[in-house]
């Protein structure tokens, strides 16, 4: 019999099929049983009658349990009543293992102990969907690049110096000596620029952030865009071109799943350009008066200068119904590469883009100090170790040009999205300060 699965069903409509699963619930009544089986593409309902199937086969139905892989032969039939609209009308049934004492009931549990089976967690409809709008999300932003002639350019994992702060830094040994876990693949890209004009780096990045917050992983995706005679205004319109096209592809090819989290869709819809642009004088103005009406606001208390904490994020973007870039932040609380602004030489070249409803910043990016000797000022005044930089340095002694890039998170975004609240959900086997299994 032929093997379907279940999201290919429209395509089988009338034809008697197989579907190879997993039992995800049953309910109904010593009559009816009505099996819901999922395939990893999807649910079905199948529905066992002990008039039509005798009591032995009824019998067999009724006493599998959740999560106990089978095969079902059934009819498709389409069914607006059904949950997912088709419906398997049953010939026959087959275990193919048990599961006996599934610890993923379908009632309450607290966090912990979904984390704690994170492995059969992610069996479950809403960490499904989340996984699957992962995936569109991946296949979206490579689509993006390779559309526009990007080159994917895969940086170093072991690295040996820091490039976003020193005290964020995981070390191991190296043989001989240490390496770094890469915090960014920027300064590679740089090279991967000077070389192809255009490329993007897709992997993983780390980060011994200690803080809990349901902002911070401490292995995290990023998609680092890097671009040869590229200004700050072409890098922002570059992230607002790439995050509406990412947005759009949701909406088109996970309605499903952006369902079964109960996204508010009007939320998704209203991602479109322009994005507003925010000098980070005006930020600062906001939030000096949002701390004027609400002076008891621990959280919210800012001063001009500083960077901005998690909330000053969401109070700055819940103005806006879409992204908003802030630009221009003090160079001193930024990166050594950032290239400072000649009409504001405190400034950097730089922007975050934050997204809405408080999900933070989603991106980082900015121009690079192009220039031999005011980068090996930087590098000397934040006091990082010059030897290790003396390739990067190389991009600026042989044929320097102006350039750009950005960081896009991952699991942000993701989570953005998705509208959940914490980024764990967003990958599938998350690290975080307190965790590290499963
Ligand atoms: O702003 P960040 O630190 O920028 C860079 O690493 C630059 N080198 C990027 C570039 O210009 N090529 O990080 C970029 C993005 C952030 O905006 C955020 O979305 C994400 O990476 N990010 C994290 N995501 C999860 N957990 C963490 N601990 C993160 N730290 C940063
Ligand atoms: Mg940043």
């Amino acid at each position: 019999m032929k093997r379907v699965y279940i999201e290919d069903f429209p395509r089988h409509v009338g034809e008697e099929v197989e579907v190879a699963g997993w039992l995800y619930n049953q309910r109904g009544s010593n009559k009816f049983r009505f099996l819901l089986v999922r395939d990893g593409t999807g649910i079905v309902q199948s529905v066992c009658s002990r008039e039509e199937k005798g009591d032995e086969f009824f019998e067999f139905a009724k006493a599998l349990t959740q999560e106990t892989s089978i095969l079902v032969r059934g009819t498709i039939k389409q069914d607006d009543r059904a949950p997912g609209g088709y419906e398997l009308v049953l010939t026959d049934l087959e275990k193919v293992a048990d599961s006996v004492d599934y610890p993923i009931s379908p009632k309450e549990h607290g966090v912990d102990f979904l984390m704690n089976n994170r492995h059969l967690w992610l069996r479950s409809s809403k960490q499904h969907a989340i996984l699957r709008i992962r995936h569109e999300v991946i296949r979206a932003i490579r689509d993006f690049f390779n559309e526009r002639g990007f080159i994917n350019f895969d940086t170093p994992m072991f690295t040996p110096n820091a490039v976003e702060g020193t005290t964020t830094l995981f070390s191991t040994e190296y043989f001989d000596s240490i390496a770094y876990l890469t915090q960014s693949g920027q300064l590679y890209a740089e090279a991967g620029a000077m070389a192809f004009g255009k490329v993007y780096t897709f992997g993983p990045t780390f980060r011994a952030e200690k803080s809990k917050t349901r902002r911070h992983l401490t292995e995290f995706w990023m998609i680092e865009p890097e671009v040869a005679y590229l200004d700050l205004a072409g890098d922002m319109d570059l992230a607002e071109d790439m995050t509406v096209f990412v947005v759009q592809r949701v909406l088109q090819n996970r309605q499903t799943e952006l369902k079964a989290l109960d996204r508010d869709l009007s939320k998704l819809e209203s991602i479109q350009k322009p994005f507003p642009r925010l000098h980070y004088d005006e930020a600062c103005e906001v939030l000096m008066a949002y701390q004027k009406e609400h002076p008891d606001e621990e959280e919210a208390k800012f001063e001009p200068g500083e960077d901005f904490g998690g909330r000053h994020e969401t109070i700055l973007a819940s103005a806006y119904d879409r992204p908003v870039f802030v630009t221009h932040f003090p160079a001193e609380i930024k990166a050594f590469y950032m290239k400072r602004d000649p009409e504001q030489t405190d400034r950097v070249l730089g922007f975050d883009m934050l997204g809405p409803e408080g999900y933070g910043e989603l991106i980082g990016g900015s121009v690079r100090e192009d220039d031999l000797d005011v980068l090996l000022g930087r590098i000397r005044e934040h006091e990082l170790p010059e030897e290790p930089f003396n390739w990067y340095l190389d991009l600026r002694r042989y044929g320097s040009v102006p350039h750009a890039g950005f960081g896009l998170g991952l699991e942000r975004t993701i989570t953005w999205i998705c509208g959940r609240d914490h980024l764990r959900e967003a990958i599938p086997f998350p690290r975080m300060m307190y965790r590290m299994t499963p």
